[in-house]
């Protein structure tokens, strides 16, 4: 699936942290109940890779990683299974390695010179990382004018209040966040919270006319 139809079909990203594939397999269950299309499991744990690994099996689940700075991570998440990459910042290496292996990357992009850093490996969407404080919506907009065909997905400080002032600006591709599956809810398991505030999340896009 092309990076575009994913993020269509998945306007809002979950940031996933967990501690178990056990952990996740219960997470992806509430996001899908929830009607969440994805996840990004990231590399902050040593669970990441199992936890992808047992999560691609969900129905209706497309599972990323995120949190990938370095090429073996590249590599070891899609060995897991990860459908997509994401990271933090810029690393020529790690977009060429996911590339090597025909797998879409987002890198995060906060200004014109990692936009043409993207721009030059041939990419035309990206992570906008920490959206809040780099300036959120206005920041975007003001990237996406010398940019124009740049997609974004912001992500770091979106929330469902913010949601739609995001989701409003057409190089907004998708928003990525915790809010719906933070380290609270999954460390207290409170999987009916997860999907209760997915589907929220999910009602929101869909009143975006995402
Ligand atoms: C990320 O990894 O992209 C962010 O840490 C998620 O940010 P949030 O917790 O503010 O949603």
């Amino acid at each position: 699936m092309s990076i575009h139809t994913m993020l269509a079909e998945s306007p809002v990203v979950p940031v996933v942290v967990v501690d178990s594939a056990d952990e996740g397999i219960k997470v992806g269950q509430a996001l899908v109940a929830g009607g969440i299309r994805t996840a990004e499991v990231t590399f902050r744990t040593a669970a990441a890779a199992d936890a992808i690994r047992a999560m691609s099996d969900i129905e209706g689940l497309n599972v990323g990683a995120g949190t990938v700075i370095n090429p073996a991570q590249v590599d070891e998440a899609i060995a897991a299974g990860a459908r997509y990459i994401v990271s933090p910042g810029f690393s020529a290496d790690v977009v060429r390695a996911a590339q090597a292996a025909d797998v879409p990357v987002l890198p995060a992009c906060t200004d014109g010179s990692w936009l043409m850093a993207a721009r030059e490996l041939g990419l035309d969407v990206v992570k906008f990382f920490p959206a809040g404080v780099m300036g959120g919506v206005k920041a975007i907009q003001a990237l996406a004018a010398p940019f124009p065909g740049m997609g974004f997905v912001p992500t770091g400080g979106v929330s469902a209040a913010n949601l739609p002032d995001y989701l409003a600006c057409p190089a907004v591709k998708a928003c990525g966040g915790s809010w719906m599956v933070s380290a609270t809810l999954v460390k207290e398991g409170r999987y009916d919270e997860i999907e209760r505030l997915s589907a929220e999340a999910v009602a929101i896009a869909k009143e975006c006319g995402r």
